[in-house]
């Protein structure tokens, strides 16, 4: 630690919690020690997690629900118990209402077609309308277009503020008493705002729609409480938060899940069936369609309880830390640009920004020369950029195992960067 950290309060132990993960560990270009800044695209695997895998392949690996013999009901009991760790993480009321998906852009995508689907008092039809906001993921967006093409409802959304927060200001003609659903970020994956989430649920709940939540940039980071943010859907995806790719969550509320119904039909998900209809089984199973991604929820399992032997307020603690001094020293460098919010509050560790007219795919490769790792582009939220009127960012983002050395190692990076262009 050097002086400039001094002051720097909440910190983890990252010395001891970088042991825990391989790749940090590694080289890259002739031996510089990779900086790993870019956990908002998909974090690193903690060993835990790994010999968690593994030990599901090289032991209990079986199909779940069908086999009567003993490896496939401890596979059963793996992936169920994944299920039971999953919704102790999020407050659940009920093991129940999680689902497992393959990713957050199915779990979206899987509410878009419940309701796409749904009878009244759920149908979407042209006389209703959709909202959402200008700084989702394309995951939030391209499911609710598709959902409105063929419905025709009418989309709406929120705008931004020129510091990168919603633009509230016309929220009751955004959310009208036609609309069916709210679907929004908690955080933002490209701006890193956090969102007001109490302000949108209100207005929602006052014209009676549904929300819907996407939490993979919140998941990762901070205490996620399904029951206090009153929402009827939440949606993460297991690879940000040091779990395996390939698993996703769908959270929803027990009488939403009982009435809507299935999107993908197939083995496992229903009661009955003859050649001419089928009825189905009980939620989750209703949405989880043929063999499920056991190893990857068993592998996002031993991710929840590796995240939660740290403690989430401890993770979200450290997080704030680090992203109040990157957003400090990150001003310090010339020419660059902070797209979205300029401190570190109400926002998370991902901080997107320009420097000057050197375009982000040029910075991120110089910045690679020197071993360190972050994302460039438009973080497949390109209403954003379009937005700002840029067309594309460099992101650095952080994670429980990022240190104030390597935000000092981005800005010497930067600094490289605009000698190499100067
Ligand atoms: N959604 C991921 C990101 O923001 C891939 O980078």
């Amino acid at each position: 630690m050097t002086s400039a950290h001094q002051g720097l309060t909440g910190l983890l132990d990252t010395e001891a919690i970088r042991k825990d993960f391989p790749l940090l560990d590694r080289t890259v270009h002739d031996g510089k020690k990779i900086v790993y800044l870019d956990s908002a695209a998909t974090s690193q695997k903690p060993r835990q997690v790994l010999d968690a895998l593994n030990a599901y392949y090289e032991r209990h690996n079986a199909n779940v629900h069908r086999g009567v013999y003993t490896v496939a009901e401890e596979a059963t009991a793996l992936y169920e118990g994944a299920r039971d760790k999953i919704a102790a993480f999020i407050n659940a009321p009920s093991r129940n209402e999680v689902i497992f998906t393959k990713n957050a852009s199915e779990s979206l995508n899987l509410v878009a077609n419940m309701l796409g689907w749904a009878e009244e008092p759920y149908r979407v039809d042209h006389e209703t309308e959709i909202a959402i906001t200008e700084m989702e993921h394309h995951s939030n967006i391209v499911p609710w277009q598709l959902l409105s093409q063929r419905t025709g409802a009418k989309l709406k959304w929120f705008g931004l503020t020129d510091d990168g927060r919603l633009d509230l200001s016309n929220i009751e003609e955004v959310i009208t008493e036609k609309t069916k659903i709210v679907s929004f970020t908690l955080v933002s994956n490209l701006l890193g705002t956090q969102n007001p989430v109490e302000t949108i649920v209100r207005r929602a709940q006052e014209v009676g729609a549904l929300v819907c939540i996407d939490a993979s940039q919140a998941a990762p980071h901070q205490v996620l409480d399904v029951q206090a943010l009153q929402a009827d859907f939440v949606a993460f995806t297991g690879h940000k938060m040091c779990g395996p790719t390939g698993i996703g969550v769908l959270w929803g509320r027990q009488e939403l899940l009982e009435d809507l119904p299935p999107f993908l039909g197939g083995g496992e998900m229903i009661e009955t069936v003859s050649m001419h209809s089928s009825t189905y089984a009980p939620a989750p199973h209703k949405f989880e369609a043929g063999t499920p991604p056991i190893a990857q929820a068993v592998g996002l399992g031993a991710a929840v309880d590796y995240l939660s032997a740290i403690g989430m307020e401890n993770i979200a603690r450290h997080e704030h830390a680090i992203t109040e001094y990157a957003v400090r020293r990150l001003q310090e460098v010339p020419d660059l640009r902070i797209i979205g919010p300029t401190t570190a509050e109400d926002r998370g560790a991902a901080i997107s920004f320009t420097l000057g007219d050197i375009h982000p795919h040029d910075v991120g490769q110089v910045l690679d020369e020197q071993g360190i790792a972050v994302r460039v582009g438009h973080h497949c939220a390109r209403p954003v950029c379009l937005r700002y009127g840029i067309p594309a960012t460099t992101r650095a983002s952080f994670y429980l195992y990022s240190t104030p050395a390597e935000v000092d190692a981005l800005v010497e990076g930067l600094e490289h960067v605009r000698n190499f262009f100067a």
